[in-house]
């Protein structure tokens, strides 16, 4: 058991790599700090102020450290300075170019993965860093409180959490998909079952969809086998789903139950958000680059390899070949938001989005019509006026563990929207009776389907969009945070 550094009082704790606030460190040596949005921020400040809560997460980049070196910092966040090398190879090397890319299932595998004596290193970081989140939580936290620890960069720390502090009541939730158990098998053996373990560690385990938490107990199944334990309910049945931990050693009698909390999007904020002055100022801006009469194909993402923006816009040049009728009279507005751009195959990822883009508008655009308007400087008011405008919005990743565009867009659209949906994001499951839902992969099928969008007669599309706005805000992220909280007990 850790002794605390000072009497710990939090009641409840959020662990995440990235945290609420970051800070950049200005030319004058100041420090600007900036908020946060996302399902955690707002789901936390639905706990209320009488319950005392930290908030832990790891220092960034410069700014980020050398805040925590002065000592600024936001009461109720606790940020750990861990070795920039740690936590390199521990964000950049295993969490992103490695798990992520497992349960995205991104691998080129004639090539990929190569676990090698580099990977082991990396490895090494990886475990280190999820050390320093469990020994902090263990200091932080009082007697029995609830810790809710978030996603793949932490697998580790509710193993290690329970060891340091067994009265901890831990839940762990993915924010990603889970691989098929023969994809998550092409990690090392030794490193997969650490990774199952950890997460084990863990009184609750979350996911957004059925589909990633049953994936996740055939892996279980599959690495770790019947001597350590056995499943008992129907994943998406009926009934609590739970892991009954193998009889012999400490782990007996224990359970870890599986639970699906699908994240759905900010009603209330978004309605208010989209009509404020600056979000009404871009749509003007926007609407001059689009051009008076015409349709438009909307994407906004961050410009990540899972969300397939390079097949989005082949399909959308497939369309301007096989239905000429569209030409000019369509414009594919893409937000792609850099993202990791630390890592090589991310930062070759955009430059290719830049070029496909720019060859689609030198083949087909004419004066007065630019056929795609890619815009890359992160700007969420612009997002928000690309999603009113929208008449179709296109979200066609390889695989997401949810996918919350999907879900904004027909809150805030003006007049309707269709909504081509990849049946490999995890919204399929709520919004996939009035998407048009496609395959990823299928850039002809996902042309027919932009041109079905942009045909649909308005009357149902506006039906439609009233019934994907409803499914997609059925829990905003306040209700998703305190039903995992209410899971681990009141
Ligand atoms: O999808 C899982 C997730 O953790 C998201 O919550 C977040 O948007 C992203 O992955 C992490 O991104 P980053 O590497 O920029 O922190």
């Amino acid at each position: 058991m850790v002794t605390a550094h000072a009497a710990p009082r939090a009641q409840v704790l959020v662990a995440s790599n990235r945290g609420p606030v970051s800070y950049a460190l200005k030319e004058d040596g100041s420090l600007e700090s900036k908020r946060g949005g996302g399902g955690l921020v707002s789901g936390l400040s639905a706990i209320g102020s009488d319950v005392e809560s930290v908030w832990v997460c790891a220092a960034l980049g410069e700014g980020d450290r050398e805040a925590v070196r002065r000592g600024v910092g936001e009461t109720g966040v606790r940020m750990l300075d861990i070795d920039p090398a740690v936590f390199s190879d521990a964000y950049n090397g295993v969490a992103n170019s490695v798990l992520w890319f497992v349960q995205h299932m991104l691998y080129q595998t004639p090539l990929e993965p190569v676990f090698d004596a580099e990977f082991r290193r990396q490895w090494a970081s990886y475990e280190a860093y999820n050390r320093a989140f469990a020994e902090a939580l263990a200091a932080e936290a009082g007697d029995a409180a609830r810790v809710l620890v978030q996603d793949y960069h932490l697998a580790l720390v509710p193993g290690m959490l329970r060891s340091l502090r067994p009265d901890l009541r831990i839940a762990h939730f993915s924010h990603t998909p889970w691989a098929p158990v023969d994809y998550f098998r092409m990690l090392p053996d030794d490193i997969a079952r650490q990774l199952l373990r950890g997460m084990l560690g863990a009184d609750r385990l979350g996911f957004l969809t059925w589909r990633w938490a049953s994936a996740f107990a055939e892996s279980v199944a599959g690495v770790l086998g019947a001597d350590e334990g056995e499943w008992v309910g129907s994943p998406g049945g009926e009934g609590r789903v739970f892991f009954r931990h193998g009889v012999s050693g400490e782990r007996a009698a224990r359970e870890t139950d599986l639970a699906v909390h699908p994240l759905g999007a900010d009603g209330d904020f978004l309605r208010r958000r989209a009509h404020e002055a600056d979000v009404e100022e871009r749509m003007a801006a926007l609407r001059e680059q689009i051009g008076e009469g015409r349709r438009t194909i909307v994407r906004v993402d961050r410009t990540e390899l899972s969300k397939n923006i390079v097949r989005g816009l082949l399909a959308y040049r497939h369309l301007l070949d096989t239905h000429p009728e569209w030409r000019e009279r369509v414009v594919h507005v893409a937000f792609a938001y850099p993202s990791r751009q630390d890592l090589a195959v991310y930062r070759e990822y955009t430059e290719e989005v830049g070029r496909v883009a720019a060859e689609i508008n030198s083949v087909y655009g004419v004066p007065g019509w630019t056929p795609v308007v890619l815009h890359v400087q992160d700007d969420f008011a612009r997002s928000l006026a690309a999603y009113r405008l929208a008449d179709v919005a296109l979200v066609n990743p390889v695989r997401d563990g949810m996918n919350l565009v999907a879900k904004e867009v027909p809150v805030v659209s003006d007049s309707g929207c269709a909504l081509v949906l990849s049946r490999e994001a995890g919204a399929v499951a709520e919004l996939g009776d009035d998407a048009i839902v496609v395959n990823p992969y299928d850039i002809t099928g996902t042309a027919a389907a932009l041109h079905a969008g942009l045909s649909m007669a308005e009357e149902e599309r506006a039906e439609r969009t009233k019934r994907l706005a409803v499914a997609g805000t059925a829990v905003p992220p306040r209700r998703w945070f305190l039903g995992q909280l209410e899971g681990l007990g009141g």
